[in-house]
């Protein structure tokens, strides 16, 4: 093949050609089958290849693809707000349409920014994050990230959001329950609002269950119930970035409701299209949206391509395949039938440190020594050679970074479509197995 000019992200490496997908599987050029045990990027929520799909795509391009927010709306628009108003049961009233997840968390931060100048409280302007986060790779999302190999490059030119731990429980530093430690580690944020002020501080953002970050880390019980409190006492809006968690991931909506949480703002994505295509959403509930109708009446922010009806009518669609094929119920299955196989795997293999997560967002960390928890030196490496074992052996894998401050730590997520079948949740582990296995070969050279 000639040179390519396509930059893909790791320069220099030959990816596989893909040529199709149906399910749970892809199917490269050379006739090679995948298992999508990861959907793509925790993305391919409803799986590859459905056909309403495809026909509501035909059907809203033959009507219009795109036109300027600015100056129309359109019906696919309309309805897909609606929708996600009642897939939320009114959690969130109102929704505005961006293109990533990276705009949605962006968009949520200027928006909780504009929500406070609107109430005459133009000194609220920092945003509070955790460490063992990921909000996005735009300059502010990435601000809020609490993830160190993401932002190094760029230190220098970002704001030093993140400023509290993260919950993580299998590697709580105290001779605590876990209960006991949720509510020290959600006590944090009244600590550093203390230290800031309540005064200049306009938002918290959390990823309900952490994705990228930590490998599917849950909260203890009582943790975000806590935090929601702290933000109440103190006026500071919290931001569920559900950008990876939201549409039945977790087996609910959004994996707040695992919580009885009522955010004040809620980002989308991923799952929002299935992969169909790029859309995602900064929502809100009535009380954020109010002082802005009776105010300014406008939210800066946007893109050119938002809310365009093309994207709006597939993301309804698949949306509207979400529900009507109970795909949260299901994912609450198929995950506790996969949780509980694959928490057996660490019996058998040695350096697996966790099996953690809820509904079909499962992390395992992978570690040197399962006694200690210390993890493995060459950890980047480590987590690499996982996946690309993977690719070999016919399963993807997502690489999610855990450990010590999610510095010092390998880990992979198993995220398969929500659509999987239990006898294809036995082919995916039948397929780690032998993934597992290599690695397991592997290690010994190490
Ligand atoms: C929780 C969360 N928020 C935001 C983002 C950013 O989304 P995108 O990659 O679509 O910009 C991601 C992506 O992994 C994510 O997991």
């Amino acid at each position: 093949m000639n040179q390519s000019s396509l930059i893909k992200p790791t320069l220099g490496v030959s990816y596989p050609m893909i040529s199709y997908g149906k399910g749970v599987f892809l199917y490269d050029q050379s006739g090679k089958d995948y298992l999508d045990a990861a959907s793509g990027a925790v993305t391919a929520n409803i799986g590859h290849g459905v056909q309403e799909i495809k026909e509501a795509m035909i059907e809203q391009t033959s009507q219009i693809s795109f036109v300027y927010r600015s100056q129309f709306t359109s019906e696919a628009a309309e309805k897909l707000a609606d929708k996600i108003k009642t897939f939320t049961k009114g959690i969130v009233s109102y929704s505005f349409f961006v293109n990533s997840g990276s705009e949605a968390t962006e968009t949520a931060l200027k928006l909780a920014i504009q929500y406070w100048q609107e109430k005459n409280r133009p000194e609220k302007q920092k945003i509070i994050s955790r460490w063992m986060s990921y909000h996005g790779i735009t300059l502010g999302a990435l601000s809020m990230s609490g993830h160190p190999i993401r932002r190094k490059r760029f230190t220098s030119i970002l704001e030093s959001y993140p400023s509290i731990s993260a919950p993580y429980y299998y590697r709580c530093p105290y001779d605590l329950d876990e209960y006991a430690y949720g509510q020290l580690c959600a006590n944090e944020l009244e600590t550093i609002i203390r230290r800031l002020g309540a005064n200049h501080i306009a938002a918290f953002i959390a990823e309900p269950i952490i994705g990228a970050a930590g490998a599917a880390i849950v909260p203890p019980n009582g943790y975000l119930q806590r935090i929601k409190q702290i933000c109440e006492e103190h006026e500071i809006l919290f931001i569920a970035d559900e950008v990876m968690t939201g549409f039945g991931r977790t087996g609910k909506m959004l994996a707040c409701e695992h919580w009885g949480i009522v955010p004040d703002i809620v980002t989308f994505g991923k799952g929002m299209s299935g992969g169909y295509t790029p859309i995602a959403a900064a929502s809100m509930s009535d009380a954020v949206l109010d002082p802005i109708l009776n105010g300014s009446k406008m939210i800066i922010g946007g893109h050119t391509l938002s809310a365009n009806p093309l994207s709006c009518a597939i993301s309804l669609a698949v949306l509207t395949y979400v529900d009507k094929h109970n795909l949260g119920e299901r994912a609450t299955e198929s995950g506790e039938y996969l949780m509980n196989k694959l928490a057996k795997k660490k019996e058998i293999y040695s350096f697996i440190g966790d099996v953690r997560g809820k509904g079909l967002l499962i992390g395992i960390e992978l570690v040197e020594n399962q006694e200690t928890k210390e993890p493995f030196a060459n950890c980047g490496e480590v987590t690499n050679l996982v996946v690309s074992l993977g690719m070999e052996h016919g399963i993807i894998l997502y690489p999610a970074a855990a450990g010590l401050d999610g510095v010092t730590g390998s880990a992979i997520i198993i995220a398969p479509p929500l659509t999987i079948s239990f006898a294809e949740c036995d082919e995916l582990l039948r397929r780690l197995d032998l993934t597992l296995q290599a690695f397991q070969e592997k290690c010994k050279s190490y």
